[in-house]
């Protein structure tokens, strides 16, 4: 009898407990749910893209653009993940990891590549570009063919794409004069052409990555940086800066590239999924990085009590004057035919 008491003073705990806390189906009826989350995962084609700049940047908000008409256009089937700000690769590590297939796109400035391919090098020349047609037509034209054929193996070069026209920011002293730069010491890019450039002018120059800038103007060991007005907003390089100049005295740009084996196991609807999104994307970047470089100059304008200072015409001239050396030098490394249509661009649009 006790024990029959006792099974059914179990029974009715259990049916107690199960009616307090409710039949949690749920969890088991979940797992049986269709998700395509997890339904082919591994069929799921994953796009790495590192880049070193701020989301708000015009290479920052393309590489989104291009992340969304992707995952639109295959219906998730491929995911471009973004690492910005040198979250993952920098700007010293970003193309050893692409070639290596550790990452599947990255989309440097060009000058980044000058030291691996020296004819890349004229894109850095001082004053190469009058206008930004200019821009359009050399890197959409021959000066833009011939440097993708000259990437390696493994490396394939998809588009290019825009920012802006370099600005000069310093703390000493405005730079207005060549001779207001004799006592800057300033960061560059990694770039025998850029370096050139500021030792023409007088300055010093080391060669560091981007990320480390604003540290490096923080601590005065530097005291000038040249970029554009959307990298030194969104770095905050401005506020550690008195002064800077609207000099647009060179052109900063990127190539964008793909692991070249990851690229071939693509399919074909893939591939040409992805073609189309990059140049859509490239149009939306050439239209747009000018406006954003414009509403970056008002931004610091309106928050900054640096003083900005537009080279006048005569001043532009000096400064030509002064960099005159580099084309000189340049020409050998990256070939007559090259520098000459950078000669047919300035003819054209001067
Ligand atoms: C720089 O190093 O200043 C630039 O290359 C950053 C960028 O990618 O725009």
């Amino acid at each position: 009898m006790k024990t029959v008491a006792a099974i059914s003073l179990f029974i009715l705990t259990g049916i107690v407990t199960a009616l307090w806390f409710g039949f949690d189906l749920s969890e088991a009826t979940d797992s049986l749910n269709y998700d395509d989350e997890q339904e082919g995962i591994e069929d799921k084609v994953v796009i790495k893209f590192s880049h070193v700049v701020a989301e708000n940047t015009p290479k920052g908000r393309a590489a989104r653009r291009f992340a969304s008409l992707i995952h639109e256009r295959t219906d998730g089937d491929i995911k471009v993940e973004i690492y910005s700000n040198g979250t993952l690769y920098n700007d010293q590590n970003e193309y050893d990891a692409l070639k290596n297939g550790h990452i599947q796109m990255i989309a440097p400035a060009t000058s980044k590549l000058t030291e691996r391919f020296p004819k890349w090098q004229v894109l850095d020349l001082p004053f190469a570009f009058p206008n930004y047609q200019a821009v359009e037509e050399a890197y959409e034209g021959t000066i833009g063919r011939t440097l993708l054929d000259q990437l390696e193996p493994n490396v394939k070069g998809m588009t290019f794409w825009y920012n802006g026209y370099k600005q000069m920011t310093s703390s000493d002293q405005p730079m207005i004069l060549p001779s207001d730069f004799n006592r800057t010491h300033v960061r560059i890019m990694p770039s025998p052409v850029i370096e050139s450039q500021f030792h023409a002018l007088g300055a010093s120059t080391t060669q560091m990555p981007f990320n480390k800038t604003y540290n490096n103007l923080e601590v005065d060991f530097i005291n000038g940086q040249e970029n554009t007005l959307s990298n030194i907003y969104s770095k905050n390089l401005y506020k550690e800066q008195d002064y800077l100049t609207i000099s647009d005295h060179g052109y900063l740009g990127y190539v964008v590239l793909m692991n070249d084996e990851f690229w071939s196991k693509l399919s074909n609807e893939h591939q040409a999924i992805i073609t189309q999104a990059l140049e859509e994307t490239t149009d939306w970047i050439k239209r747009h990085s000018i406006e954003i470089n414009d509403t970056h100059l008002r931004q610091i304008k309106r928050t900054a009590s640096l003083d900005v200072h537009y080279l006048t015409k005569k001043q532009r001239v000096l400064w030509k004057e002064a960099v005159t050396p580099v084309y000189e030098e340049t020409e050998p490394i990256v070939g007559e035919s090259l520098m000459q249509e950078i000669y047919r661009l300035q003819e054209k649009y001067q």
